[in-house]
């Protein structure tokens, strides 16, 4: 069974064979970023360990440094559900549901006025087309784009894969990003809400760990 184990003071240890790539967020025509581009597949096993403390020398995989930088990976995230976090913004054709807390400062929901504007003129196809991509672009899942008519969230197809992505426009090593729903389960073994897309730390900086605050700047 595929899943994410979050160790004590030390690494994620990945286990199911999960797919594990480094993918960039590229810059687009509005001088942010527009498009994850992937740029090369790492070979893992069954199983591995991602560094979460920031002081590996072979990023993404931990090389035990943790032990020596005493890292304190204190788990500071609630269980709280998306549901239960999100504030909703509505729109004519679109409503957005926003769990500021899991922002991950990837910034793809900048663009054209913002993904909040877009939804607002979303009886527009142009503009409910964008909030659409930049909602599903938001590697957190702090922006979720919802269906006025069916009520249903509207989700990238993910199947289970981790990418270690970059931000080169900040020079900065970004958060993981654990797309298909992979099941996360806390040092002290308790799950978190599973999820479409999340994104967690690996610079050892969040204050919400295990997940990215945005912080790596
Ligand atoms: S968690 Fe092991 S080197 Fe970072």
């Amino acid at each position: 069974m595929k899943k994410i184990k979050v160790c004590k003071d030390g690494p994620y240890i990945v286990s199911g064979n999960v797919p594990l790539d480094k993918t960039i967020a590229e810059i687009g025509e509005s001088d942010e970023p527009e498009f994850w581009v992937k740029k090369e597949d790492y070979k893992t096993g069954e199983n591995y360990s991602l560094c979460r403390c920031g002081h590996t020398k072979n990023p993404p995989f931990c090389d035990g440094s943790h032990t020596a930088k005493k890292f304190n990976g204190t788990e500071t995230a609630g269980f709280e559900t998306f549901e239960e976090l999100a504030k909703t913004y509505k729109g004519p054709d679109l409503d957005l549901k926003d769990a500021e807390v899991f922002c991950a400062s990837a910034r793809f929901c900048h663009p054209k006025g913002g993904t909040w504007h877009l939804t607002k003129k979303s009886n527009d196809p142009d503009s409910k087309k964008t909030a659409i991509e930049q909602a599903c672009n938001c590697s957190a899942g702090r922006l979720v784009a919802y269906d006025k008519k069916t009520g249903k969230p509207i989700e990238p197809d993910f199947k289970p894969h981790i990418s270690a992505t970059e931000d080169p426009q900040e020079d900065a090593i970004g958060p993981l990003w654990v797309k298909g729903g992979i099941p996360i389960e806390s040092a002290d073994g308790k799950l978190y809400e599973v999820r479409n897309r999340v994104t967690l730390c690996r610079c050892g900086k969040s204050r919400n760990k295990p997940f990215c605050d945005g912080g790596h700047f």
